[in-house]
């Protein structure tokens, strides 16, 4: 079965984790997938991975002419776009009282910023009928130790997504929020958790997890891909927490 047969799909950090293997699963699925992100050889090797045709440009989401050209693609060369996931996102973990303006501006910058300029551009390419998809966070809703700012980027996300579930109804373009909670990818390791620190960070995380494990980037795949699909046709400016249960602790 091929659930996204025809559609035209962008993943912005498409390269890594979350993103890749939501393209990976759309691609699968028949769609021609567009990837983002920063890194030509990461793009690269994405490309390789997830086959299908799919296509890559390389840029940075806190850039605006990088989203005019990404919409430029998928206009001229696939007619418009129907998934549009807006997934690109830095985390850096610090008290608040130790932030400084670079790191406050890059995790407004990427999260933030990148997201809402994201979606502004590809909006007049967006088909009716069409899909996006905000990756969010469980540290919006949940409290965590060093998240202040992280939390504050991804927490207007959730403000983004029922502003635009509204504004783009009528065209019945469909707006929802995909909030992982911890997932096993490359973000931990930006985190700074060492190869070595990862046995006791997994047990401390199991133990704040009732499903007693971290996420795999592809159950976030199957629930961005639930979201792309016709099989969530009514279901906008929702927030789908996939975090294993950790709210609720
Ligand atoms: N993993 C988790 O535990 C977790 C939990 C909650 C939410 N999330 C969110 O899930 C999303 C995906 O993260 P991940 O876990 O899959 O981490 P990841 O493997 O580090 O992927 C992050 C992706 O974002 C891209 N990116 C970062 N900054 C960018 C920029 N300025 N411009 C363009 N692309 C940029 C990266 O590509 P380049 O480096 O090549 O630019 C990469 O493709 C993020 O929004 C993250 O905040 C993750």
């Amino acid at each position: 079965m091929s659930r996204l047969e025809g559609k035209t799909a962008v993943v912005t950090g498409g390269n890594s984790g979350i993103g890749l293997a939501a393209a990976r699963a759309f691609a699968r699925e028949g769609a021609q997938v567009v990837i983002t992100g920063r890194r030509q050889a990461a793009l690269d090797a994405a490309l390789a991975d997830i086959g299908h045709g799919a296509l890559a440009l390389r840029g940075d989401v806190a850039d605006t002419a990088h989203h005019r050209a990404v919409a430029e693609l998928v206009h001229s060369r696939f007619g418009g776009c129907d998934i549009y996931f807006a997934n690109a996102g830095v985390n850096t973990i610090t008290p608040s009282e130790a932030v400084d303006e670079a790191e406050y501006d890059a995790q407004f910058d990427t999260n933030t910023r990148g997201t809402f300029f994201g979606v502004q551009a590809i909006r007049p390419v967006l088909r009716d009928g069409a899909s996006v998809i905000v990756t969010g966070s469980l540290a919006s809703e949940k409290r965590l130790d060093g998240h202040a700012v992280y939390a504050g980027s991804k927490a207007a996300l959730g403000a983004f997504v029922k502003a635009w579930a509204a504004e783009m109804s009528a065209r019945r373009i469909r707006v929802n929020l995909l909030s992982p909670g911890p997932v096993d990818t490359a973000i931990l390791e930006k985190l700074g958790v060492a190869p070595q620190d990862r046995p006791s960070f997994e047990a401390a995380m199991a133990a704040a997890i009732p499903l007693g494990r971290l996420g795999r980037p592809e159950e976030l795949a199957d629930a961005a891909l639930f979201l792309a699909s016709d099989a969530s046709s009514f279901v906008t400016g929702i927030d789908l927490r996939v975090d294993g249960g950790m709210a609720i602790l």
